[in-house]
């Protein structure tokens, strides 16, 4: 399964990526917003950072605004995803763009029959949002289970499953449990997946047992 970074924050991202943890990254306009920056710069800062695919969104709403803003954001560098909505608009938009070689990320998916169009439209990733879903009392993984399912039925089918809006570590564990390609983390819940108190404990323990030894390795 390949980890995403949810944030614009660089700071955070060349963090995690120093882990060996970070196989791309997402933002959005709220994420450009909360970075205080100009859109190019931090995706240009990003995409330098990290050698994946780095989703950055289209803010026109309307077709033409979308061919215009998709090529000036798949120029900032070669591996940036363009990220248009699950509008009629967005969907004709990405065909158009992949049709001209660019990643395209179809976000805002909330449904299976939103899932079937983008992969109809040819998206790279499709971004259903799970936590979103959550939200409003839906099963966000039962969207994700059902996405897997149809995807499976057609192997031409190339869009990669890009599970969004991940709230804590049980969406993440459920999503590769149904074989989703990629989860795109908050740096917060990527942090999180690391830590158990039994392990905390039982690394004090062996610590606490090899010092009354009086060693060290080196
Ligand atoms: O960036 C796409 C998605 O992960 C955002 O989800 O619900 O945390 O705003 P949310």
């Amino acid at each position: 399964m390949k980890f995403f970074v949810d944030t614009a924050d660089v700071a955070e991202i060349r963090a995690l990526a120093a882990l060996g943890m970070v196989d791309g990254v997402t933002t959005n306009p709220s994420l450009i917003a909360k970075s205080g920056r100009k859109i190019a710069d931090v995706i240009a800062e990003i995409c330098a950072a990290v050698p994946g695919p780095v989703s950055a969104e289209v803010t026109a709403t309307e077709f033409d605004g979308m061919m215009k803003e998709g090529r000036y954001l798949k120029a900032i560098a070669p591996n940036v995803a363009v990220k248009v909505p699950l509008t009629v608009d967005g969907l004709r938009a990405c065909k158009a763009l992949v049709g001209e070689g660019a990643m395209v990320n179809v976000t805002l998916c909330f449904s299976a029959a939103q899932a079937i169009l983008a992969a109809k439209a040819g998206a790279t990733f499709v971004s259903p949002f799970v936590g979103r879903l959550d939200d409003v009392g839906q099963d966000g993984m039962v969207l994700i289970a059902e996405i897997v399912e149809i995807y499976g039925n057609y192997p031409a089918i190339g869009t990669e499953i890009l599970v969004a809006s991940i709230r804590h570590p049980i969406h993440l564990v459920e999503a590769a449990k149904l074989g989703a390609h990629v989860a795109t983390l908050p740096p917060s819940v990527l942090r999180a997946l690391f830590n158990h108190p039994l392990t905390d404990k039982g690394l004090a323990a062996f610590l606490a047992d090899w010092a009354k030894t009086g060693q060290s390795i080196l």
